[in-house]
């Protein structure tokens, strides 16, 4: 049977979504592509209301292409990378594994990343680029992007400031300039609701021009190269072209429901889940800190692996949590194609099976 998936990513994927990839393949040299890819980062550029001084590109390579990108063709000297879960502590990583100098800024799982707490480091000097997780999925927890990036605008402009919205694009509130960020990034296989294997990066003018005087910067990573490609709408290296079919579509489908329903949907599904939490468990996030597409929950030692077995044959499947919070916390996705009413069935199993 097949499960739906409530898992933080992949999400689940719809058939229209899935059968527009069984159409023919065309070379990416061709008119035809650049005619579809062009279409595509229209679409992009018009649901995130992108100003002329930012630039959309799809990447073939899930979303940590983007940590080597930033790590190759971002990081001059020395990179701030701030770290409260798994995947802010995997992108810290590979900036330092580029060769980068990468001083980690570290605060508890479960809290977010805060501007005093960013200014103070910054304000040594040292650093060129500021690196910040949006939507920690290791943890739920969302950080205040906007704040921080307030902040470095303010204050430090010479910074290039590069924010992960892996889990968080296309659900939650994520507009470059919003943000005042220089990088936005996320994966296809979470809020997009597509299959795994692309990322959609919103990039600034100004990181593109920070690129541009950092040697090395090696050739799928090359930022650079990538928004050369741009202006002929193409792509350096050849990519997945079927998976871009599926972009399109999902593009269309984004536009017609509008970014501002899609949000209000997710944060209508992330209230019913935390409250759904709070009667039975508690959150994991500090408060105030939660994110809207995933929530992470205290299990307060239920047997969550015995959940997911009989939630399995009900034909879903939600997430145990992540790496060291694995038996501590659980994890359910509300993002993509999930609604409210979908929520509520899945969490009325729940209380089924837990019998709450
Ligand atoms: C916040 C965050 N950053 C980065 C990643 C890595 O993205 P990908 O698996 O698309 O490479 C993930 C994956 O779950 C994530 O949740």
């Amino acid at each position: 049977m097949h499960k739906k998936l409530l898992i933080p990513g992949p999400t689940e994927v719809s058939k229209e979504i899935l059968q527009e990839q069984t159409q023919y393949l065309i070379g990416h040299r061709e008119k035809a592509f650049s005619d579809l890819y062009g279409g595509i980062t229209d679409k992009i550029s018009k649901y995130f209301q992108l100003p002329v001084e930012y630039k959309p590109t799809v990447t073939t390579g899930s979303g940590s292409i983007w940590f080597d990108i930033v790590g190759r063709s971002i990081v001059k000297e020395k990179a701030l990378a701030c770290v409260n879960g798994a995947f802010s502590e995997r992108c810290a990583q590979t900036l330092a594994s580029c060769g980068k100098q990468t001083d980690i800024l570290k605060v508890e799982m479960g809290e977010a990343i805060k501007p005093e707490a960013v200014a103070e480091k910054l304000a040594t000097g040292k650093y060129d680029t500021l690196t910040v997780c949006h939507n920690e999925t290791s943890t739920g927890v969302r950080s205040p992007i906007d704040e921080i990036g307030n902040l470095v605008k303010k204050e430090f402009p010479e910074v290039i400031f590069a924010v992960d919205a892996v889990s968080s694009m296309a659900g939650d509130k994520t507009l470059p300039q919003d943000f005042n960020c220089d990088i936005v990034f996320g994966s296809t296989q979470k809020c997009f609701a597509l299959p795994p294997g692309l990322a959609v990066g919103l990039v600034s003018d100004l990181a593109v021009e920070r690129a541009k005087t950092v040697p090395n910067r090696g050739a799928y990573t090359d930022l650079v190269d990538i928004f050369e490609f741009e202006k002929k709408h193409q792509t350096p290296f050849t990519p997945n072209i079927s998976l871009l079919y599926a972009l399109n579509k999902r593009m269309d489908l984004l536009l017609e429901e509008t970014y501002d329903k899609v949000y209000q949907r997710h944060q209508d599904m992330a209230n019913y889940t935390q409250a759904w939490a709070r009667k039975h468990f508690s959150m994991f996030p500090e408060a105030g800190y939660e994110s809207i597409t995933v929530s992470c929950i205290n299990s307060n030692g239920k047997d969550v692996k015995a959940l997911n077995q009989k939630l399995g044959e009900k034909g879903y499947l939600i997430s145990a949590g992540y790496g060291k919070l694995a038996d501590k916390t659980f994890r359910i996705g509300h993002m993509g194609e999930w609604n409210l009413q979908g929520i509520k069935d899945v969490l009325a199993v729940i209380d089924e099976i837990w019998g709450f």
